[in-house]
């Protein structure tokens, strides 16, 4: 029975944020008079001595004692006698927990957050410094149209700004405070909620005790936005993982993101990359872990919730670990602009600027300008040659308006170039947009 029921190995974790709530309740309960002033003081002084208990690694954590909030009531009452049993007056785990919990999960937002913030600033600097540094774009991962290498990087910084709003949502929505919600009815002291709700930093108490201590949505809703997220750190990871294999080399990463292999001398294995994209898997089952947990549950609180937090713990540290490795790998890698460049050009990837000359100076239907570019891309296949090495005799042969200007067009520069609209890759709109992020992360 202890074994299964205990929570103590993992709960311990949120020892600081249990410590906050006992010390917020007290202060409200002699305010209250529900207990004496002399006891509340001692509560908090006892309080404050087991905190550095643990701080320092010396609190007899007792599986016996199941959890978090029994280990540090008994030791309250060990230390301080009479006082510390009246701590525990108007309140429950069950409020206790969820209090916790939702501290716990409201400091790793925090944590997060800025994590996130540190990324999008690396991507925005790289993006700052390769505005115009033109690469292969892929639909498919088939060549399509060249694009800069800071566009690229600024489509994730678009991402995890995304990521961030989800996490300000969540917080925002969470920052109610279920203490004084009690086992599931409330309680009859006259406890003043808001001073507890202030204190520890929530907007408000919530408003249903049964709705309060059976609530886990601040957790699902923290590990959506953490799978969200690790997803799409997972394809930056895998463009990390294609861009510097042999075949591709588009970018280098330094021996401080790879390892070498035991057998393989010439090998630079990308494993920080490939880890960020396999913790990918552990985040996304942590979300479906709990919601499997909380589906059809029956009001108000039954121990299945106990099962809320290490999913969320482990879901939280993967987050944070890839995160950290993800900047690190932002700062660390070399693009290798001429190959990148080359690259850009290869697999006809200027077809659409030829099609829209087409469209542009001879008026020709977009549907028509397609179908000669087409013609040309089949010829030019056909000897094993780019587009712009077809001679202009060749190209008017399909269609006998073309002039010498098209060449001028077919260049990956003036590609890049030309696409001006808003949003698109045209280096003067990168280089806009990153200047954009950078003065909004600084
Ligand atoms: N360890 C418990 C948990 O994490 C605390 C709440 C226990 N409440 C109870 N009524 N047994 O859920």
């Amino acid at each position: 029975m202890q074994e299964i029921n205990a929570s103590i190995g993992f709960d311990r974790k949120m020892w600081r944020q249990d410590i906050r709530g006992s010390r917020a309740h007290a202060a409200m309960l002699a305010r209250q008079g529900i207990i004496a002033v002399e006891d509340a003081s001692q509560i908090e002084a006892g309080l404050k001595q087991i905190a550095s208990e643990i701080e320092a690694g010396n609190f007899p954590f007792v599986d016996a004692l199941e959890d978090i909030h029994m280990n540090i009531e008994a030791r309250l009452t060990d230390r301080i006698g009479e006082a510390g049993k009246r701590l525990h007056t108007g309140r429950s785990r069950n409020d206790q927990v969820a209090t916790d919990f939702r501290l716990w999960v409201r400091d790793a937002i925090d944590g997060v957050d800025a994590q996130i913030a540190d990324v999008m600033l690396a991507l925005a600097e790289r993006a700052a410094e390769h505005a115009g540094d033109p690469m292969p774009g892929f639909t498919h991962l088939q060549t399509a149209q060249p694009v800069t290498f800071g566009h690229h990087m600024l489509a994730y910084v678009e991402m995890l700004s995304r990521d961030r709003g989800r996490l300000a949502d969540c917080r925002r929505r969470m920052n109610e405070c279920p203490l004084g919600s009690a086992a599931l009815a409330g309680t009859s002291f006259p406890l003043d909620r808001h001073m507890t709700a202030e204190a520890l930093g929530f907007n408000r108490p919530t408003a249903n005790s049964l709705d309060a201590v059976s609530d886990r949505d601040f957790a699902l809703e923290f590990l959506s936005a953490a799978a969200i997220s690790a997803m799409h750190l997972s394809r930056l990871a895998e463009e990390i993982i294609i861009w510097c294999s042999a075949p591709y080399r588009f970018i280098r990463l330094s021996d401080a993101y790879t390892t070498g292999s035991s057998i393989m001398p010439q090998k630079r294995n990308p494993d920080a990359a490939e880890l960020v994209r396999a913790k990918t898997g552990r985040i996304t089952g942590a979300l479906v872990g709990l919601l499997t947990v909380m589906k059809g549950l029956p009001l108000a609180y039954a121990k299945d919730m106990q099962e809320d937090k290490e999913p969320v713990f482990d879901a939280a540290d993967a987050w944070a670990l890839s995160l950290a490795a993800t900047a690190g790998m932002v700062r660390d890698m070399k693009p290798n602009v001429a190959r990148l460049r080359e690259f850009a050009g290869s697999g006809f990837a200027t077809a659409t600027d030829l099609a829209d000359w087409l469209v542009r100076v001879l008026k020709l239907p977009f549907r028509t300008a397609h179908h000669v570019t087409g013609r040309l891309v089949a010829m030019a296949e056909g000897r094993e040659i780019d587009l712009s090495q077809l001679s202009l005799a060749d190209m008017q042969s399909v269609e006998p308006g073309i002039t010498e200007a098209i060449f001028g067009v077919l260049t990956v520069d003036a590609s890049v170039a030309s696409r001006r609209s808003f949003g698109g890759t045209a280096p003067d709109n990168v280089a806009q947009q990153a200047a954009r992020w950078l003065q909004v992360l600084a």
